[in-house]
């Protein structure tokens, strides 16, 4: 089959390496020549420098060529396609409503664009990044604006998670196909050919508003449960004496009907989807008339979570910001990635720079540089306090107290290095749990503050 893939970012990249794989004829089309001009390139630096996946530069490289094509013309790629796939960015506005202005900008380009085309066959539009229910719709309208012949549209979300996304998508858990005609779920199926009537894998087929609604439902309750974890487990394991939240977490999922992911308490959970989603959700709902209570508190437990460690490091350690060096580490929303969209780490250094703290020591393993264009000083000149470094040891180096933002495996078992490099008094704020070891911090009079666990001064430490 003939794909067309529009845009190509993290999901539409992956998206159309792995159709490349499934046998399909993959056009990747992008308006930003440079982009295409760096993954046509075929080096991991290059398009790393855009899209850092585990995997995915090298089945680009692989492909390229034969099965994968990367171009920034439309009209000359556009005959004989049976499916494009929009994979647009659908930032949010301030009211939490999706902005589709970058969407309806390339549908109408193609709406232009495919009304020109010479051959006749049928072409299904498919919406694969996550837009608003009913957004099918509007792109069926748009097309018939621009009297396409012979079209269809479909809903077909992505579930896929970053650092994940290649592996998931060779082997997805579902698939889910929301189209209005028969002729366009059999042109879906073609594409996913290997996973109708798998074993393991859902293939499940339903209308365009089911398939859009699913994406919204299946995020906001994996941030509810996130929340959920935040908002009632840590808090019983900060403030009843002797409850382990570890344990806690243990015995609970330890029912099958409770998922063990989302369980891991957290300063909140970042990431360029849950967020967005439950602003828009929330939105889409009010205008239905529907109350949006629980998912405005699972939202604003997220919220909270990110600086609060922050607060409670005044209130329950007494701690003084004004003047301090502070080392933040793990700067992206996760580890494995360099995606710095919603990061956790964002809302605690300007909560950190509001406190009126002197410098800032970052360190993150892959998103150094994609924090230096968040903390841009042209836009806040605060952020000229934020120093970067290449490790996390040279930034602990002369810092008054450290952060711990993200889940990166090498923060974890930290407790040594910095025993070695900064003296007591010093303060752990550890957003993530990862220093299982924290007695041994206690006994040298380090303060250690995690997520989920009271705070703990040297004076309280067992000896
Ligand atoms: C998320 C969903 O997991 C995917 O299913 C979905 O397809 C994707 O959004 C999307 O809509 O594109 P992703 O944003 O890549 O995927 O990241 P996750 O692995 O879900 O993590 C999101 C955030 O939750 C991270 O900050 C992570 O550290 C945090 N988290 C995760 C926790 O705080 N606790 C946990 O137990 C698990």
């Amino acid at each position: 089959m003939k794909i067309i893939v529009v845009g190509t970012g993290y999901v539409g990249l992956v998206h159309a390496a792995v159709c490349s794989e499934y046998g399909h004829e993959v056009y990747a089309y992008d308006n930003d020549p440079k982009k295409i001009e760096a993954f046509a390139s075929g080096q991991t630096e290059e398009i790393e420098r855009y899209v850092n996946e585990p995997g995915l530069a090298s089945i680009i490289r692989e492909a390229q060529d034969r099965y994968l094509f990367f171009s920034s013309d439309l009209n000359s790629i556009i005959e004989k396609t049976d499916a494009v796939f929009l994979c647009l960015p659908t930032p949010p506005n301030l009211d939490g409503s999706t902005n589709l202005t970058y969407y309806d900008a390339a549908v109408q380009y193609m709406g232009k664009v495919t009304a020109g085309r010479k051959d006749q066959r049928r072409i299904v539009f498919v919406n694969k990044s996550t837009v608003p229910i009913g957004t099918a719709r509007r792109l069926e309208r748009i097309m018939q604006s621009h009297n396409v012949p012979n079209f269809g549209v479909a809903s077909n979300p992505e579930f896929l998670a970053e650092g994940t996304a290649v592996s998931q998508a060779r082997r997805p858990d579902r698939v889910v196909v929301g189209c209005d005609f028969q002729e366009d779920f059999r042109i879906l199926r073609r594409v996913y050919s290997q996973f109708v009537n798998h074993v393991r894998i859902k293939y499940i087929e339903t209308t365009p508003e089911t398939a859009e609604s699913i994406k919204y439902v299946a995020n906001t309750m994996l941030l509810t449960y996130i929340s959920f974890w935040n908002g009632v487990g840590a808090k019983i394991g900060e403030k009843i004496p002797n409850v382990k939240i570890d344990d806690l977490r243990l015995g609970v999922t330890a029912d099958d009907r409770i998922s063990t992911w989302g369980s891991f308490v957290s300063n909140g959970a970042g990431g360029s989807c849950f967020g967005k989603d439950i602003a828009s959700l929330i939105y889409q709902l009010r205008q239905v008339n529907v109350s949006t209570k629980m998912l405005e508190a699972s939202h604003e437990v997220n919220e909270y979570q990110k600086i609060y460690l922050v607060d409670r490091a005044i209130t329950e350690v007494g701690f003084k910001f004004n003047n301090k060096t502070i080392a933040v580490l793990g700067l992206a929303f996760k580890k494995h990635t360099n995606d710095m969209r919603d990061a956790s780490s964002i809302k605690v250094i300007e909560s950190l720079l509001g406190k009126g703290v002197a410098c800032i020591n970052a360190y993150d393993p892959l998103a150094n540089d994609a924090a230096r264009a968040v903390f841009d000083p042209g836009k806040n000149n605060l952020f000229d306090k934020i120093t970067y470094y290449d490790a996390a040891a040279e930034a602990i180096k002369g810092s008054d107290a450290l952060f711990i933002s993200s889940d990166c495996e090498e923060f974890r078992g930290l407790s040594r290095t910095i025993e070695e490099i900064v003296n007591p008094p010093y303060l752990v704020m550890d957003g993530r749990r990862m220093i299982p070891d924290y007695d041994a911090l206690l006994k040298k009079k380090f303060s250690y503050l995690a997520v989920g666990t009271m705070a703990m001064l040297p004076n309280k430490a067992e000896s």
